[in-house]
């Protein structure tokens, strides 16, 4: 009888906890209300006492979302447990996620303490967040080099205290995908009192190997998954969840397991977490990458035409990946557009439809063809745009192969027009000093990408910005048949939420 795997999803966790991929508290609510159609079976909110901005996070998430359990982390110590007990108040179902890290390495180096001291701490840790919460999971920080034996009697502290899930971290990626999975035996066979308590995996991918331990974990016993959409994480990520739960699906002949996930809304959740973060998945990205489905030499093209099995274990339909065909233009109307998002599983409000009409007809009127890249593009910057400050009325730009290129830009603020031009190194820069001289304001460039977002000579570009303004990241991106003018909008969406948050704070000061 196969047995469910519970999908722990640590993306607004260990996921936005690394660089670049911080997400501000309504992105966050929005992820979370994703992750939640997809069916997660928990949801890791966030870490309360890291900061202001996390606990406000994890209780705004806890108060939402009544379906997956929500976990909030805290070290092993009383401020911590305390405070994520407190942004879990309003949970329906609540889960205290405590760790202490438990290798030679860490308590030598990092924490200066001694093993006895570690396992006494444990239990008192594990009995705070038990006195609070019924639901308590617990991680020995760098299981996977931990010595074994005192790895055993870690675990059983833990569950003597009262632990509900004993997650075995392999924090720094480094364990081979059979060692992990002995590590799950020896702990489900050497630990007493194993029946009541569900073992998780949660792997890094330091090594490329996070996939693997993770599946291992399985094999050794594991019944929780800890990973994150798109496999982001700290350093070089988490086990990636699309690819843990298409290697359960697709292998079930030899992995007896089944999750409860929502396949199709796979790819809408790998496409909101890019949207919100600006982190865009390469191109080969299994499951989720552009081309994680397309067949370019001719003898596999034939292949999958005669039949797909030949080159294809999972359809893109399978993710919600929406195929390449070509499918509305200049003369479609609002029901069709309507109609063609809600196959790719967005039900519009009327608002949102308005909205991305008219960017649709804006689009269709310069590029013939409408892929449906195009179409998640423009839905994307439509349910996500802010109350627009700033925003661009006209650009022009001049580029030649010598001398500087130059950049002329007409903004609209508050029923005013605000005018600024500029030269720089190419039309990018350029326009990037335009805009600057016409708010007023001015950011850092940290990350520019330029994708092509369908296929096609007409191809839209897909621009990704990243800038700095007064010590804070933020991102924007955009979709249009013109690179530059992609670029200009993307670079003033991020000055857009610069200005947003700015007033936020501004508004939340007392006077
Ligand atoms: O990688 C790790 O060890 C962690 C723990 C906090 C679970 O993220
Ligand atoms: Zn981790």
């Amino acid at each position: 009888m196969a047995e469910k795997i519970h999908i722990f999803d640590t993306t607004l966790r260990d996921g936005e906890q690394s660089p670049g991929c911080s997400m501000r508290l309504a992105e966050k609510i929005k992820m979370a209300h994703q992750l939640d159609r997809l069916g997660v079976d928990i949801l890791e909110a966030g870490f309360p006492i890291a900061s202001q901005g996390d606990f406000e996070a994890v209780k705004a998430i806890a108060a939402e979302i009544r379906r997956p359990i929500v976990a909030a982390l805290a070290r092993a110590n009383q401020l911590d447990i305390d405070r994520a007990w407190e942004a879990l108040a309003d949970a329906a179902r609540p889960r205290i996620h405590t760790f202490l890290a438990t290798s030679d390495i860490h308590l030598q180096y990092k924490l200066h303490k001694t093993r006895a001291e570690i396992l006494q701490m444990i239990g008192w840790a594990v009995g705070h967040a038990k006195s609070k919460c019924n639901d308590v999971e617990f991680s020995p920080e760098d299981a996977g080099r931990t010595d074994r034996t005192y790895l055993v009697e870690c675990c059983h502290a833990a569950v003597e205290a009262g632990a509900t899930v004993l997650n075995l971290p392999d924090t720094v990626g480094y364990c081979l995908a059979n060692e992990y999975e002995q590590m799950f035996r020896d702990i489900k066979t050497r630990v007493p009192g194993m029946d009541k308590v569900v073992l998780s995996t949660h792997s890094h991918n330091d090594l490329g190997l996070a996939v693997a331990t993770t599946l291992g974990g399985v094999r050794g016993g594991a019944r929780q998954v800890e990973c994150t959409i798109n496999g982001i994480g700290e350093r070089a990520g988490n086990a990636a969840l699309e690819e843990v739960v298409m290697a359960i699906y697709v292998r079930q002949d030899v992995l007896p397991v089944y999750t409860d996930l929502h396949f199709e809304e796979i790819y809408p959740s790998s496409c909101l977490l890019t949207e919100l973060t600006g982190v865009a998945v390469q191109r080969n990205k299994a499951i989720v990458g552009r081309n994680a489905f397309a067949h370019e030499a001719g003898i596999h093209q034939d292949g999958v035409l005669k039949k797909a099995i030949t080159y294809e274990i999972i359809t893109p339909q399978t993710v919600g990946m929406p195929s390449n065909s070509i499918v509305l233009g200049k003369h479609s109307g609002r029901h069709a557009l309507a109609k063609r998002y809600a196959d790719l599983g967005y039900q519009l409000s009327k608002p949102e439809l308005d909205r991305a009409y008219a960017q649709f007809t804006q689009l269709a009127d310069r590029k013939k063809n409408i892929y449906d890249e195009d179409l998640l593009g423009i839905v994307h910057e439509g349910l996500l745009a802010l109350a627009e400050i700033y925003s661009l009325k006209s650009l022009q730009s001049i580029t030649a192969t010598q001398g500087p290129s130059s950049a002329t830009v007409e903004i609209a603020n508050n029923g005013q027009m605000l005018c600024g031009s500029a030269s720089g190194d190419g039309p990018c820069e350029a326009v990037f000093l335009a805009i600057e001289r016409a708010i007023g304001m001015a950011g850092e460039i940290t990350d520019f990408a330029v994708h092509s977002a369908s296929a096609g000579a007409d191809a839209a570009a897909e621009v990704q910005v990243r800038a700095r303004f007064a010590g804070r990241e933020f991102t924007g991106r955009w979709v249009s048949p013109n690179t530059v003018e992609a670029a200009a909008r993307a670079y003033l969406q991020a000055a857009n939420k610069a200005l947003y948050e700015r007033k936020l704070m501004e508004a939340a000061r007392p006077s």
